[in-house]
C-alpha cells in the first residue's frame, strides 16, 4: 500500500460530532496499520478555546468508543495522540487565517511535515464557501517547490444547483479541480467499491447487465433511527437532499455505469457523469406519478412509543418535509432504455439497511407449478449494509414428486473471508486523499448533474400543497402509496424485514 508523504491533516470543525465519532477514529485506524507517513500533525481548529490536552483527551474517548482498533493499550493511542494539536480561531476573520498561516508554518518547519497540508471542511455548509477564500486570501493555498494543498468538503454539497454552481465557482477561485475532494462517505464503503469489482471483474454478469435480461432494478438505503438531535439541520433538508441527492445516485451510477476504458479517476468518473446525464428528467405529471414522499407519525415499535416527525426538537407542527422518498426513475440510453430503477430512502423504518437488487427478467414460458413474477425473477442483491455481501436468489427443486420449485439463496458474507477487516469509509477516503486518489470523490460535474435532476422534484414538493405528503406510521416501511410506484400487477418491492409498528395510521398529511 501506498504511503502518503508527509503533511499536516486541519480539520475545520474540530469540536464537532463528526470529527469525533468518524474522522479522529479513522485516522488512528490508519496508524494501527501504519499507513501515515513517518511525519505527520492532526491539527484540530474550531472556535471554541481548548487546550491541546482537552482536545486529546475528548479524541481518545472518540477513538475508545468507534475505532476499528480496540484500545487495548493505552500506550499507542497515547502515541498516536501525541500527533494533535488545536487552534482556536474566529472560522470568518481574515486576521485570524493570518495567524492560522503563521501557526502552520511554525509546525511545518518543526515536524518538517514538508508544507504540505489537507483541509478538511467538517463545519457548517455556510462556511463552505468561506473558509476556502480566506485560505486562499492568505496564501495558504498555494503550492510551493513540489508540496502540495488539499481540500475536502463534506456534504451537503449546496443546497440546491443554482448553489452548488455558486460554490463550485467560489471554490475553483482558489483551488484546482484536483485539489477538491467532494465527499460522499458511501462511496468510502468496501460493499460499495465492490460493486465495481462485482460487475468488471465477472464475464458471467456482462451480458446480463442491461435492458435484455433486467426487468428492474431498486436501490434502498434506509434507517430504523429518527432524525435524532439534527432537526435544525433536517427540515431544511429532508430525505431527497440527505440520502438521494448523493449517496443513493452514487450507487445507481455505479449500477448503471459503462465499464470504464480503465481503473483511472477520470475515466471511471466520466462515467458516473454519463449515467446522471442520462436521468430522465421528471415532468411535472411524473412528480406526482413516480415521486412519493412521507412523513414518520407516531407509532408503538416493540412495545416503545416513537414520537411522530412533526413532534421531533425543531421541526415545526405543520412541516411539509419529507422523512421518505421513493421514485421511480429511468436512464434514457441505449443500455437501460426502458428499465425502471426505484429508489428509496427513509427515517424510521423498521430496519438499517442498504442493498441493490437487480430484478432478472422471469423466463419467457412458466414450465412449472407455483412460478409467478416475484419467484421466477432471478434477483442479485448487493448488500451494501448490515452483512455485507452479494446474494443470488435461484429457483431449485423441491425434493420429492413433481417438480416444484423453490427459491433459494447463494450466499456470499464478508464476514467469511478470512481476512475480512472492513476499513470504514472515512478510513478509506482520507488516505485516498491522502495519496492523491480522486476516484472515490464527487466531481463538480456529477454533483450538478444531480442536483439538476432532483431540483425539480424538490421544487414542485415545496411549492405545489396538491402534492401529497403521507403520514407512515414509525416502524413501517414507509407509505402505503409506494407500492403503487411498481406497477405491474404482483410485483412488490423486496422487504427484507416486516412492518415492527404494532399501532399507527397510513394517512395524508
Ligand atoms: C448521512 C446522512 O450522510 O448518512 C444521515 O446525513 C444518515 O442522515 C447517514 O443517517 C447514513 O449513513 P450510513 O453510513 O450510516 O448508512
Amino acid at each position: 500500500m501506498k504511503k502518503p508523504d508527509n503533511h499536516i491533516l486541519v480539520i475545520f470543525g474540530a469540536s464537532g460530532d463528526l470529527t469525533y465519532r468518524k474522522l479522529i477514529p479513522a485516522v488512528y485506524d490508519l496508524f494501527r496499520q501504519n499507513l501515515l507517513p513517518e511525519k505527520f500533525a492532526i491539527l484540530g481548529v474550531s472556535r471554541t478555546e481548548i487546550s491541546d490536552e482537552k482536545f486529546r483527551d475528548k479524541m481518545k474517548g472518540g477513538i475508545k468508543i468507534f475505532a476499528n482498533f480496540k484500545v487495548d493499550d493505552d500506550k499507542i493511542v497515547d502515541n498516536f495522540l501525541q500527533h494533535l494539536s488545536y487552534f482556536a480561531i474566529d472560522t470568518e476573520s481574515k486576521e485570524h487565517f493570518r495567524k492560522l498561516k503563521n501557526h502552520l508554518e511554525n509546525m511545518n518547519s518543526n515536524l518538517e511535515t514538508g508544507d504540505n497540508a489537507i483541509y478538511y471542511l467538517s463545519t457548517p455548509p455556510t462556511l463552505y464557501g468561506v473558509i476556502p477564500a480566506l485560505l486562499g486570501e492568505v496564501g495558504l493555498n498555494t503550492c510551493s517547490n513540489g508540496s502540495w494543498k488539499k481540500l475536502i468538503i463534506e456534504k451537503p454539497f449546496g443546497y440546491d444547483l443554482a448553489s452548488a454552481l455558486e460554490l463550485n465557482k467560489k471554490l475553483s477561485k482558489y483551488f484546482r479541480e484536483e485539489q477538491i475532494y467532494r465527499i460522499d462517505h458511501y462511496l468510502g464503503k468496501e460493499s460499495v467499491q465492490n460493486i465495481l469489482v462485482t460487475r468488471f471483474s465477472n464475464g458471467v454478469f456482462e451480458p446480463l447487465w442491461n435492458r435484455n435480461y433486467v426487468h428492474h432494478v431498486e436501490i434502498t438505503s434506509v434507517e430504523s433511527i429518527g432524525i435524532e438531535n439534527r432537526g435544525g439541520y433536517y427540515d431544511s433538508s429532508g430525505a431527497m437532499r440527505d440520502m438521494v441527492q448523493n449517496h443513493l445516485l452514487q450507487l445507481t451510477g455505479l449500477i448503471a455505469m459503462e465499464p470504464p476504458s480503465s481503473f483511472d479517476s477520470n475515466a471511471i468518473r466520466n462515467e458516473i457523469v454519463k449515467v446522471f446525464q442520462s436521468f430522465r428528467p421528471f415532468s411535472e405529471n411524473d412528480i406526482s406519478k413516480n415521486s412519493i414522499r412521507g412523513q414518520y407519525t407516531s407509532a408503538t415499535v416493540k412495545g416503545e412509543k416513537l414520537i411522530g416527525y412533526r413532534e421531533e426538537k425543531g421541526i415545526s407542527k405543520d412541516s411539509r418535509t419529507e422523512s421518505y422518498v421513493a421514485m421511480k426513475v429511468f436512464i434514457d440510453n441505449w443500455r437501460w432504455g426502458g428499465v425502471p430503477f426505484y429508489i428509496r430512502s427513509g427515517k424510521r423504518l423498521p430496519t438499517k439497511v442498504t442493498e441493490v437488487v437487480i430484478n432478472f427478467k422471469p423466463t419467457p414460458h412458466f414450465l412449472f407449478s407455483k412460478q409467478d413474477i416475484n419467484n421466477s425473477c432471478n434477483q442479485l442483491v448487493l448488500r451494501i449494509q448490515p452483512d455485507e455481501g452479494v446474494l443470488l436468489k435461484v429457483g431449485m427443486k423441491v425434493p420429492g414428486q413433481g417438480f416444484n420449485v423453490q427459491t433459494v439463496n447463494l450466499d456470499f458474507h464478508y464476514s467469511d473471508l478470512s481476512h475480512s477487516y472492513l476499513p470504514t469509509a472515512y478510513e478509506r477516503l482520507l488516505h485516498d486523499c491522502m495519496i492523491g486518489d480522486s476516484t472515490l470523490y464527487q466531481r463538480a460535474d456529477a454533483v450538478e448533474s444531480a442536483w439538476k435532476f432532483v431540483d425539480p422534484i424538490l421544487n414542485a414538493w415545496k411549492n405545489d400543497n396538491k402534492i401529497p405528503i403521507y403520514g407512515y406510521p414509525a416502524g413501517t416501511w414507509g407509505p402505503e402509496k409506494a407500492d403503487n410506484l411498481l406497477e405491474e400487477k404482483g410485483l412488490t418491492w423486496r422487504y427484507p424485514c416486516k412492518n415492527l409498528a404494532e399501532d399507527g395510521i397510513y394517512c395524508e398529511l
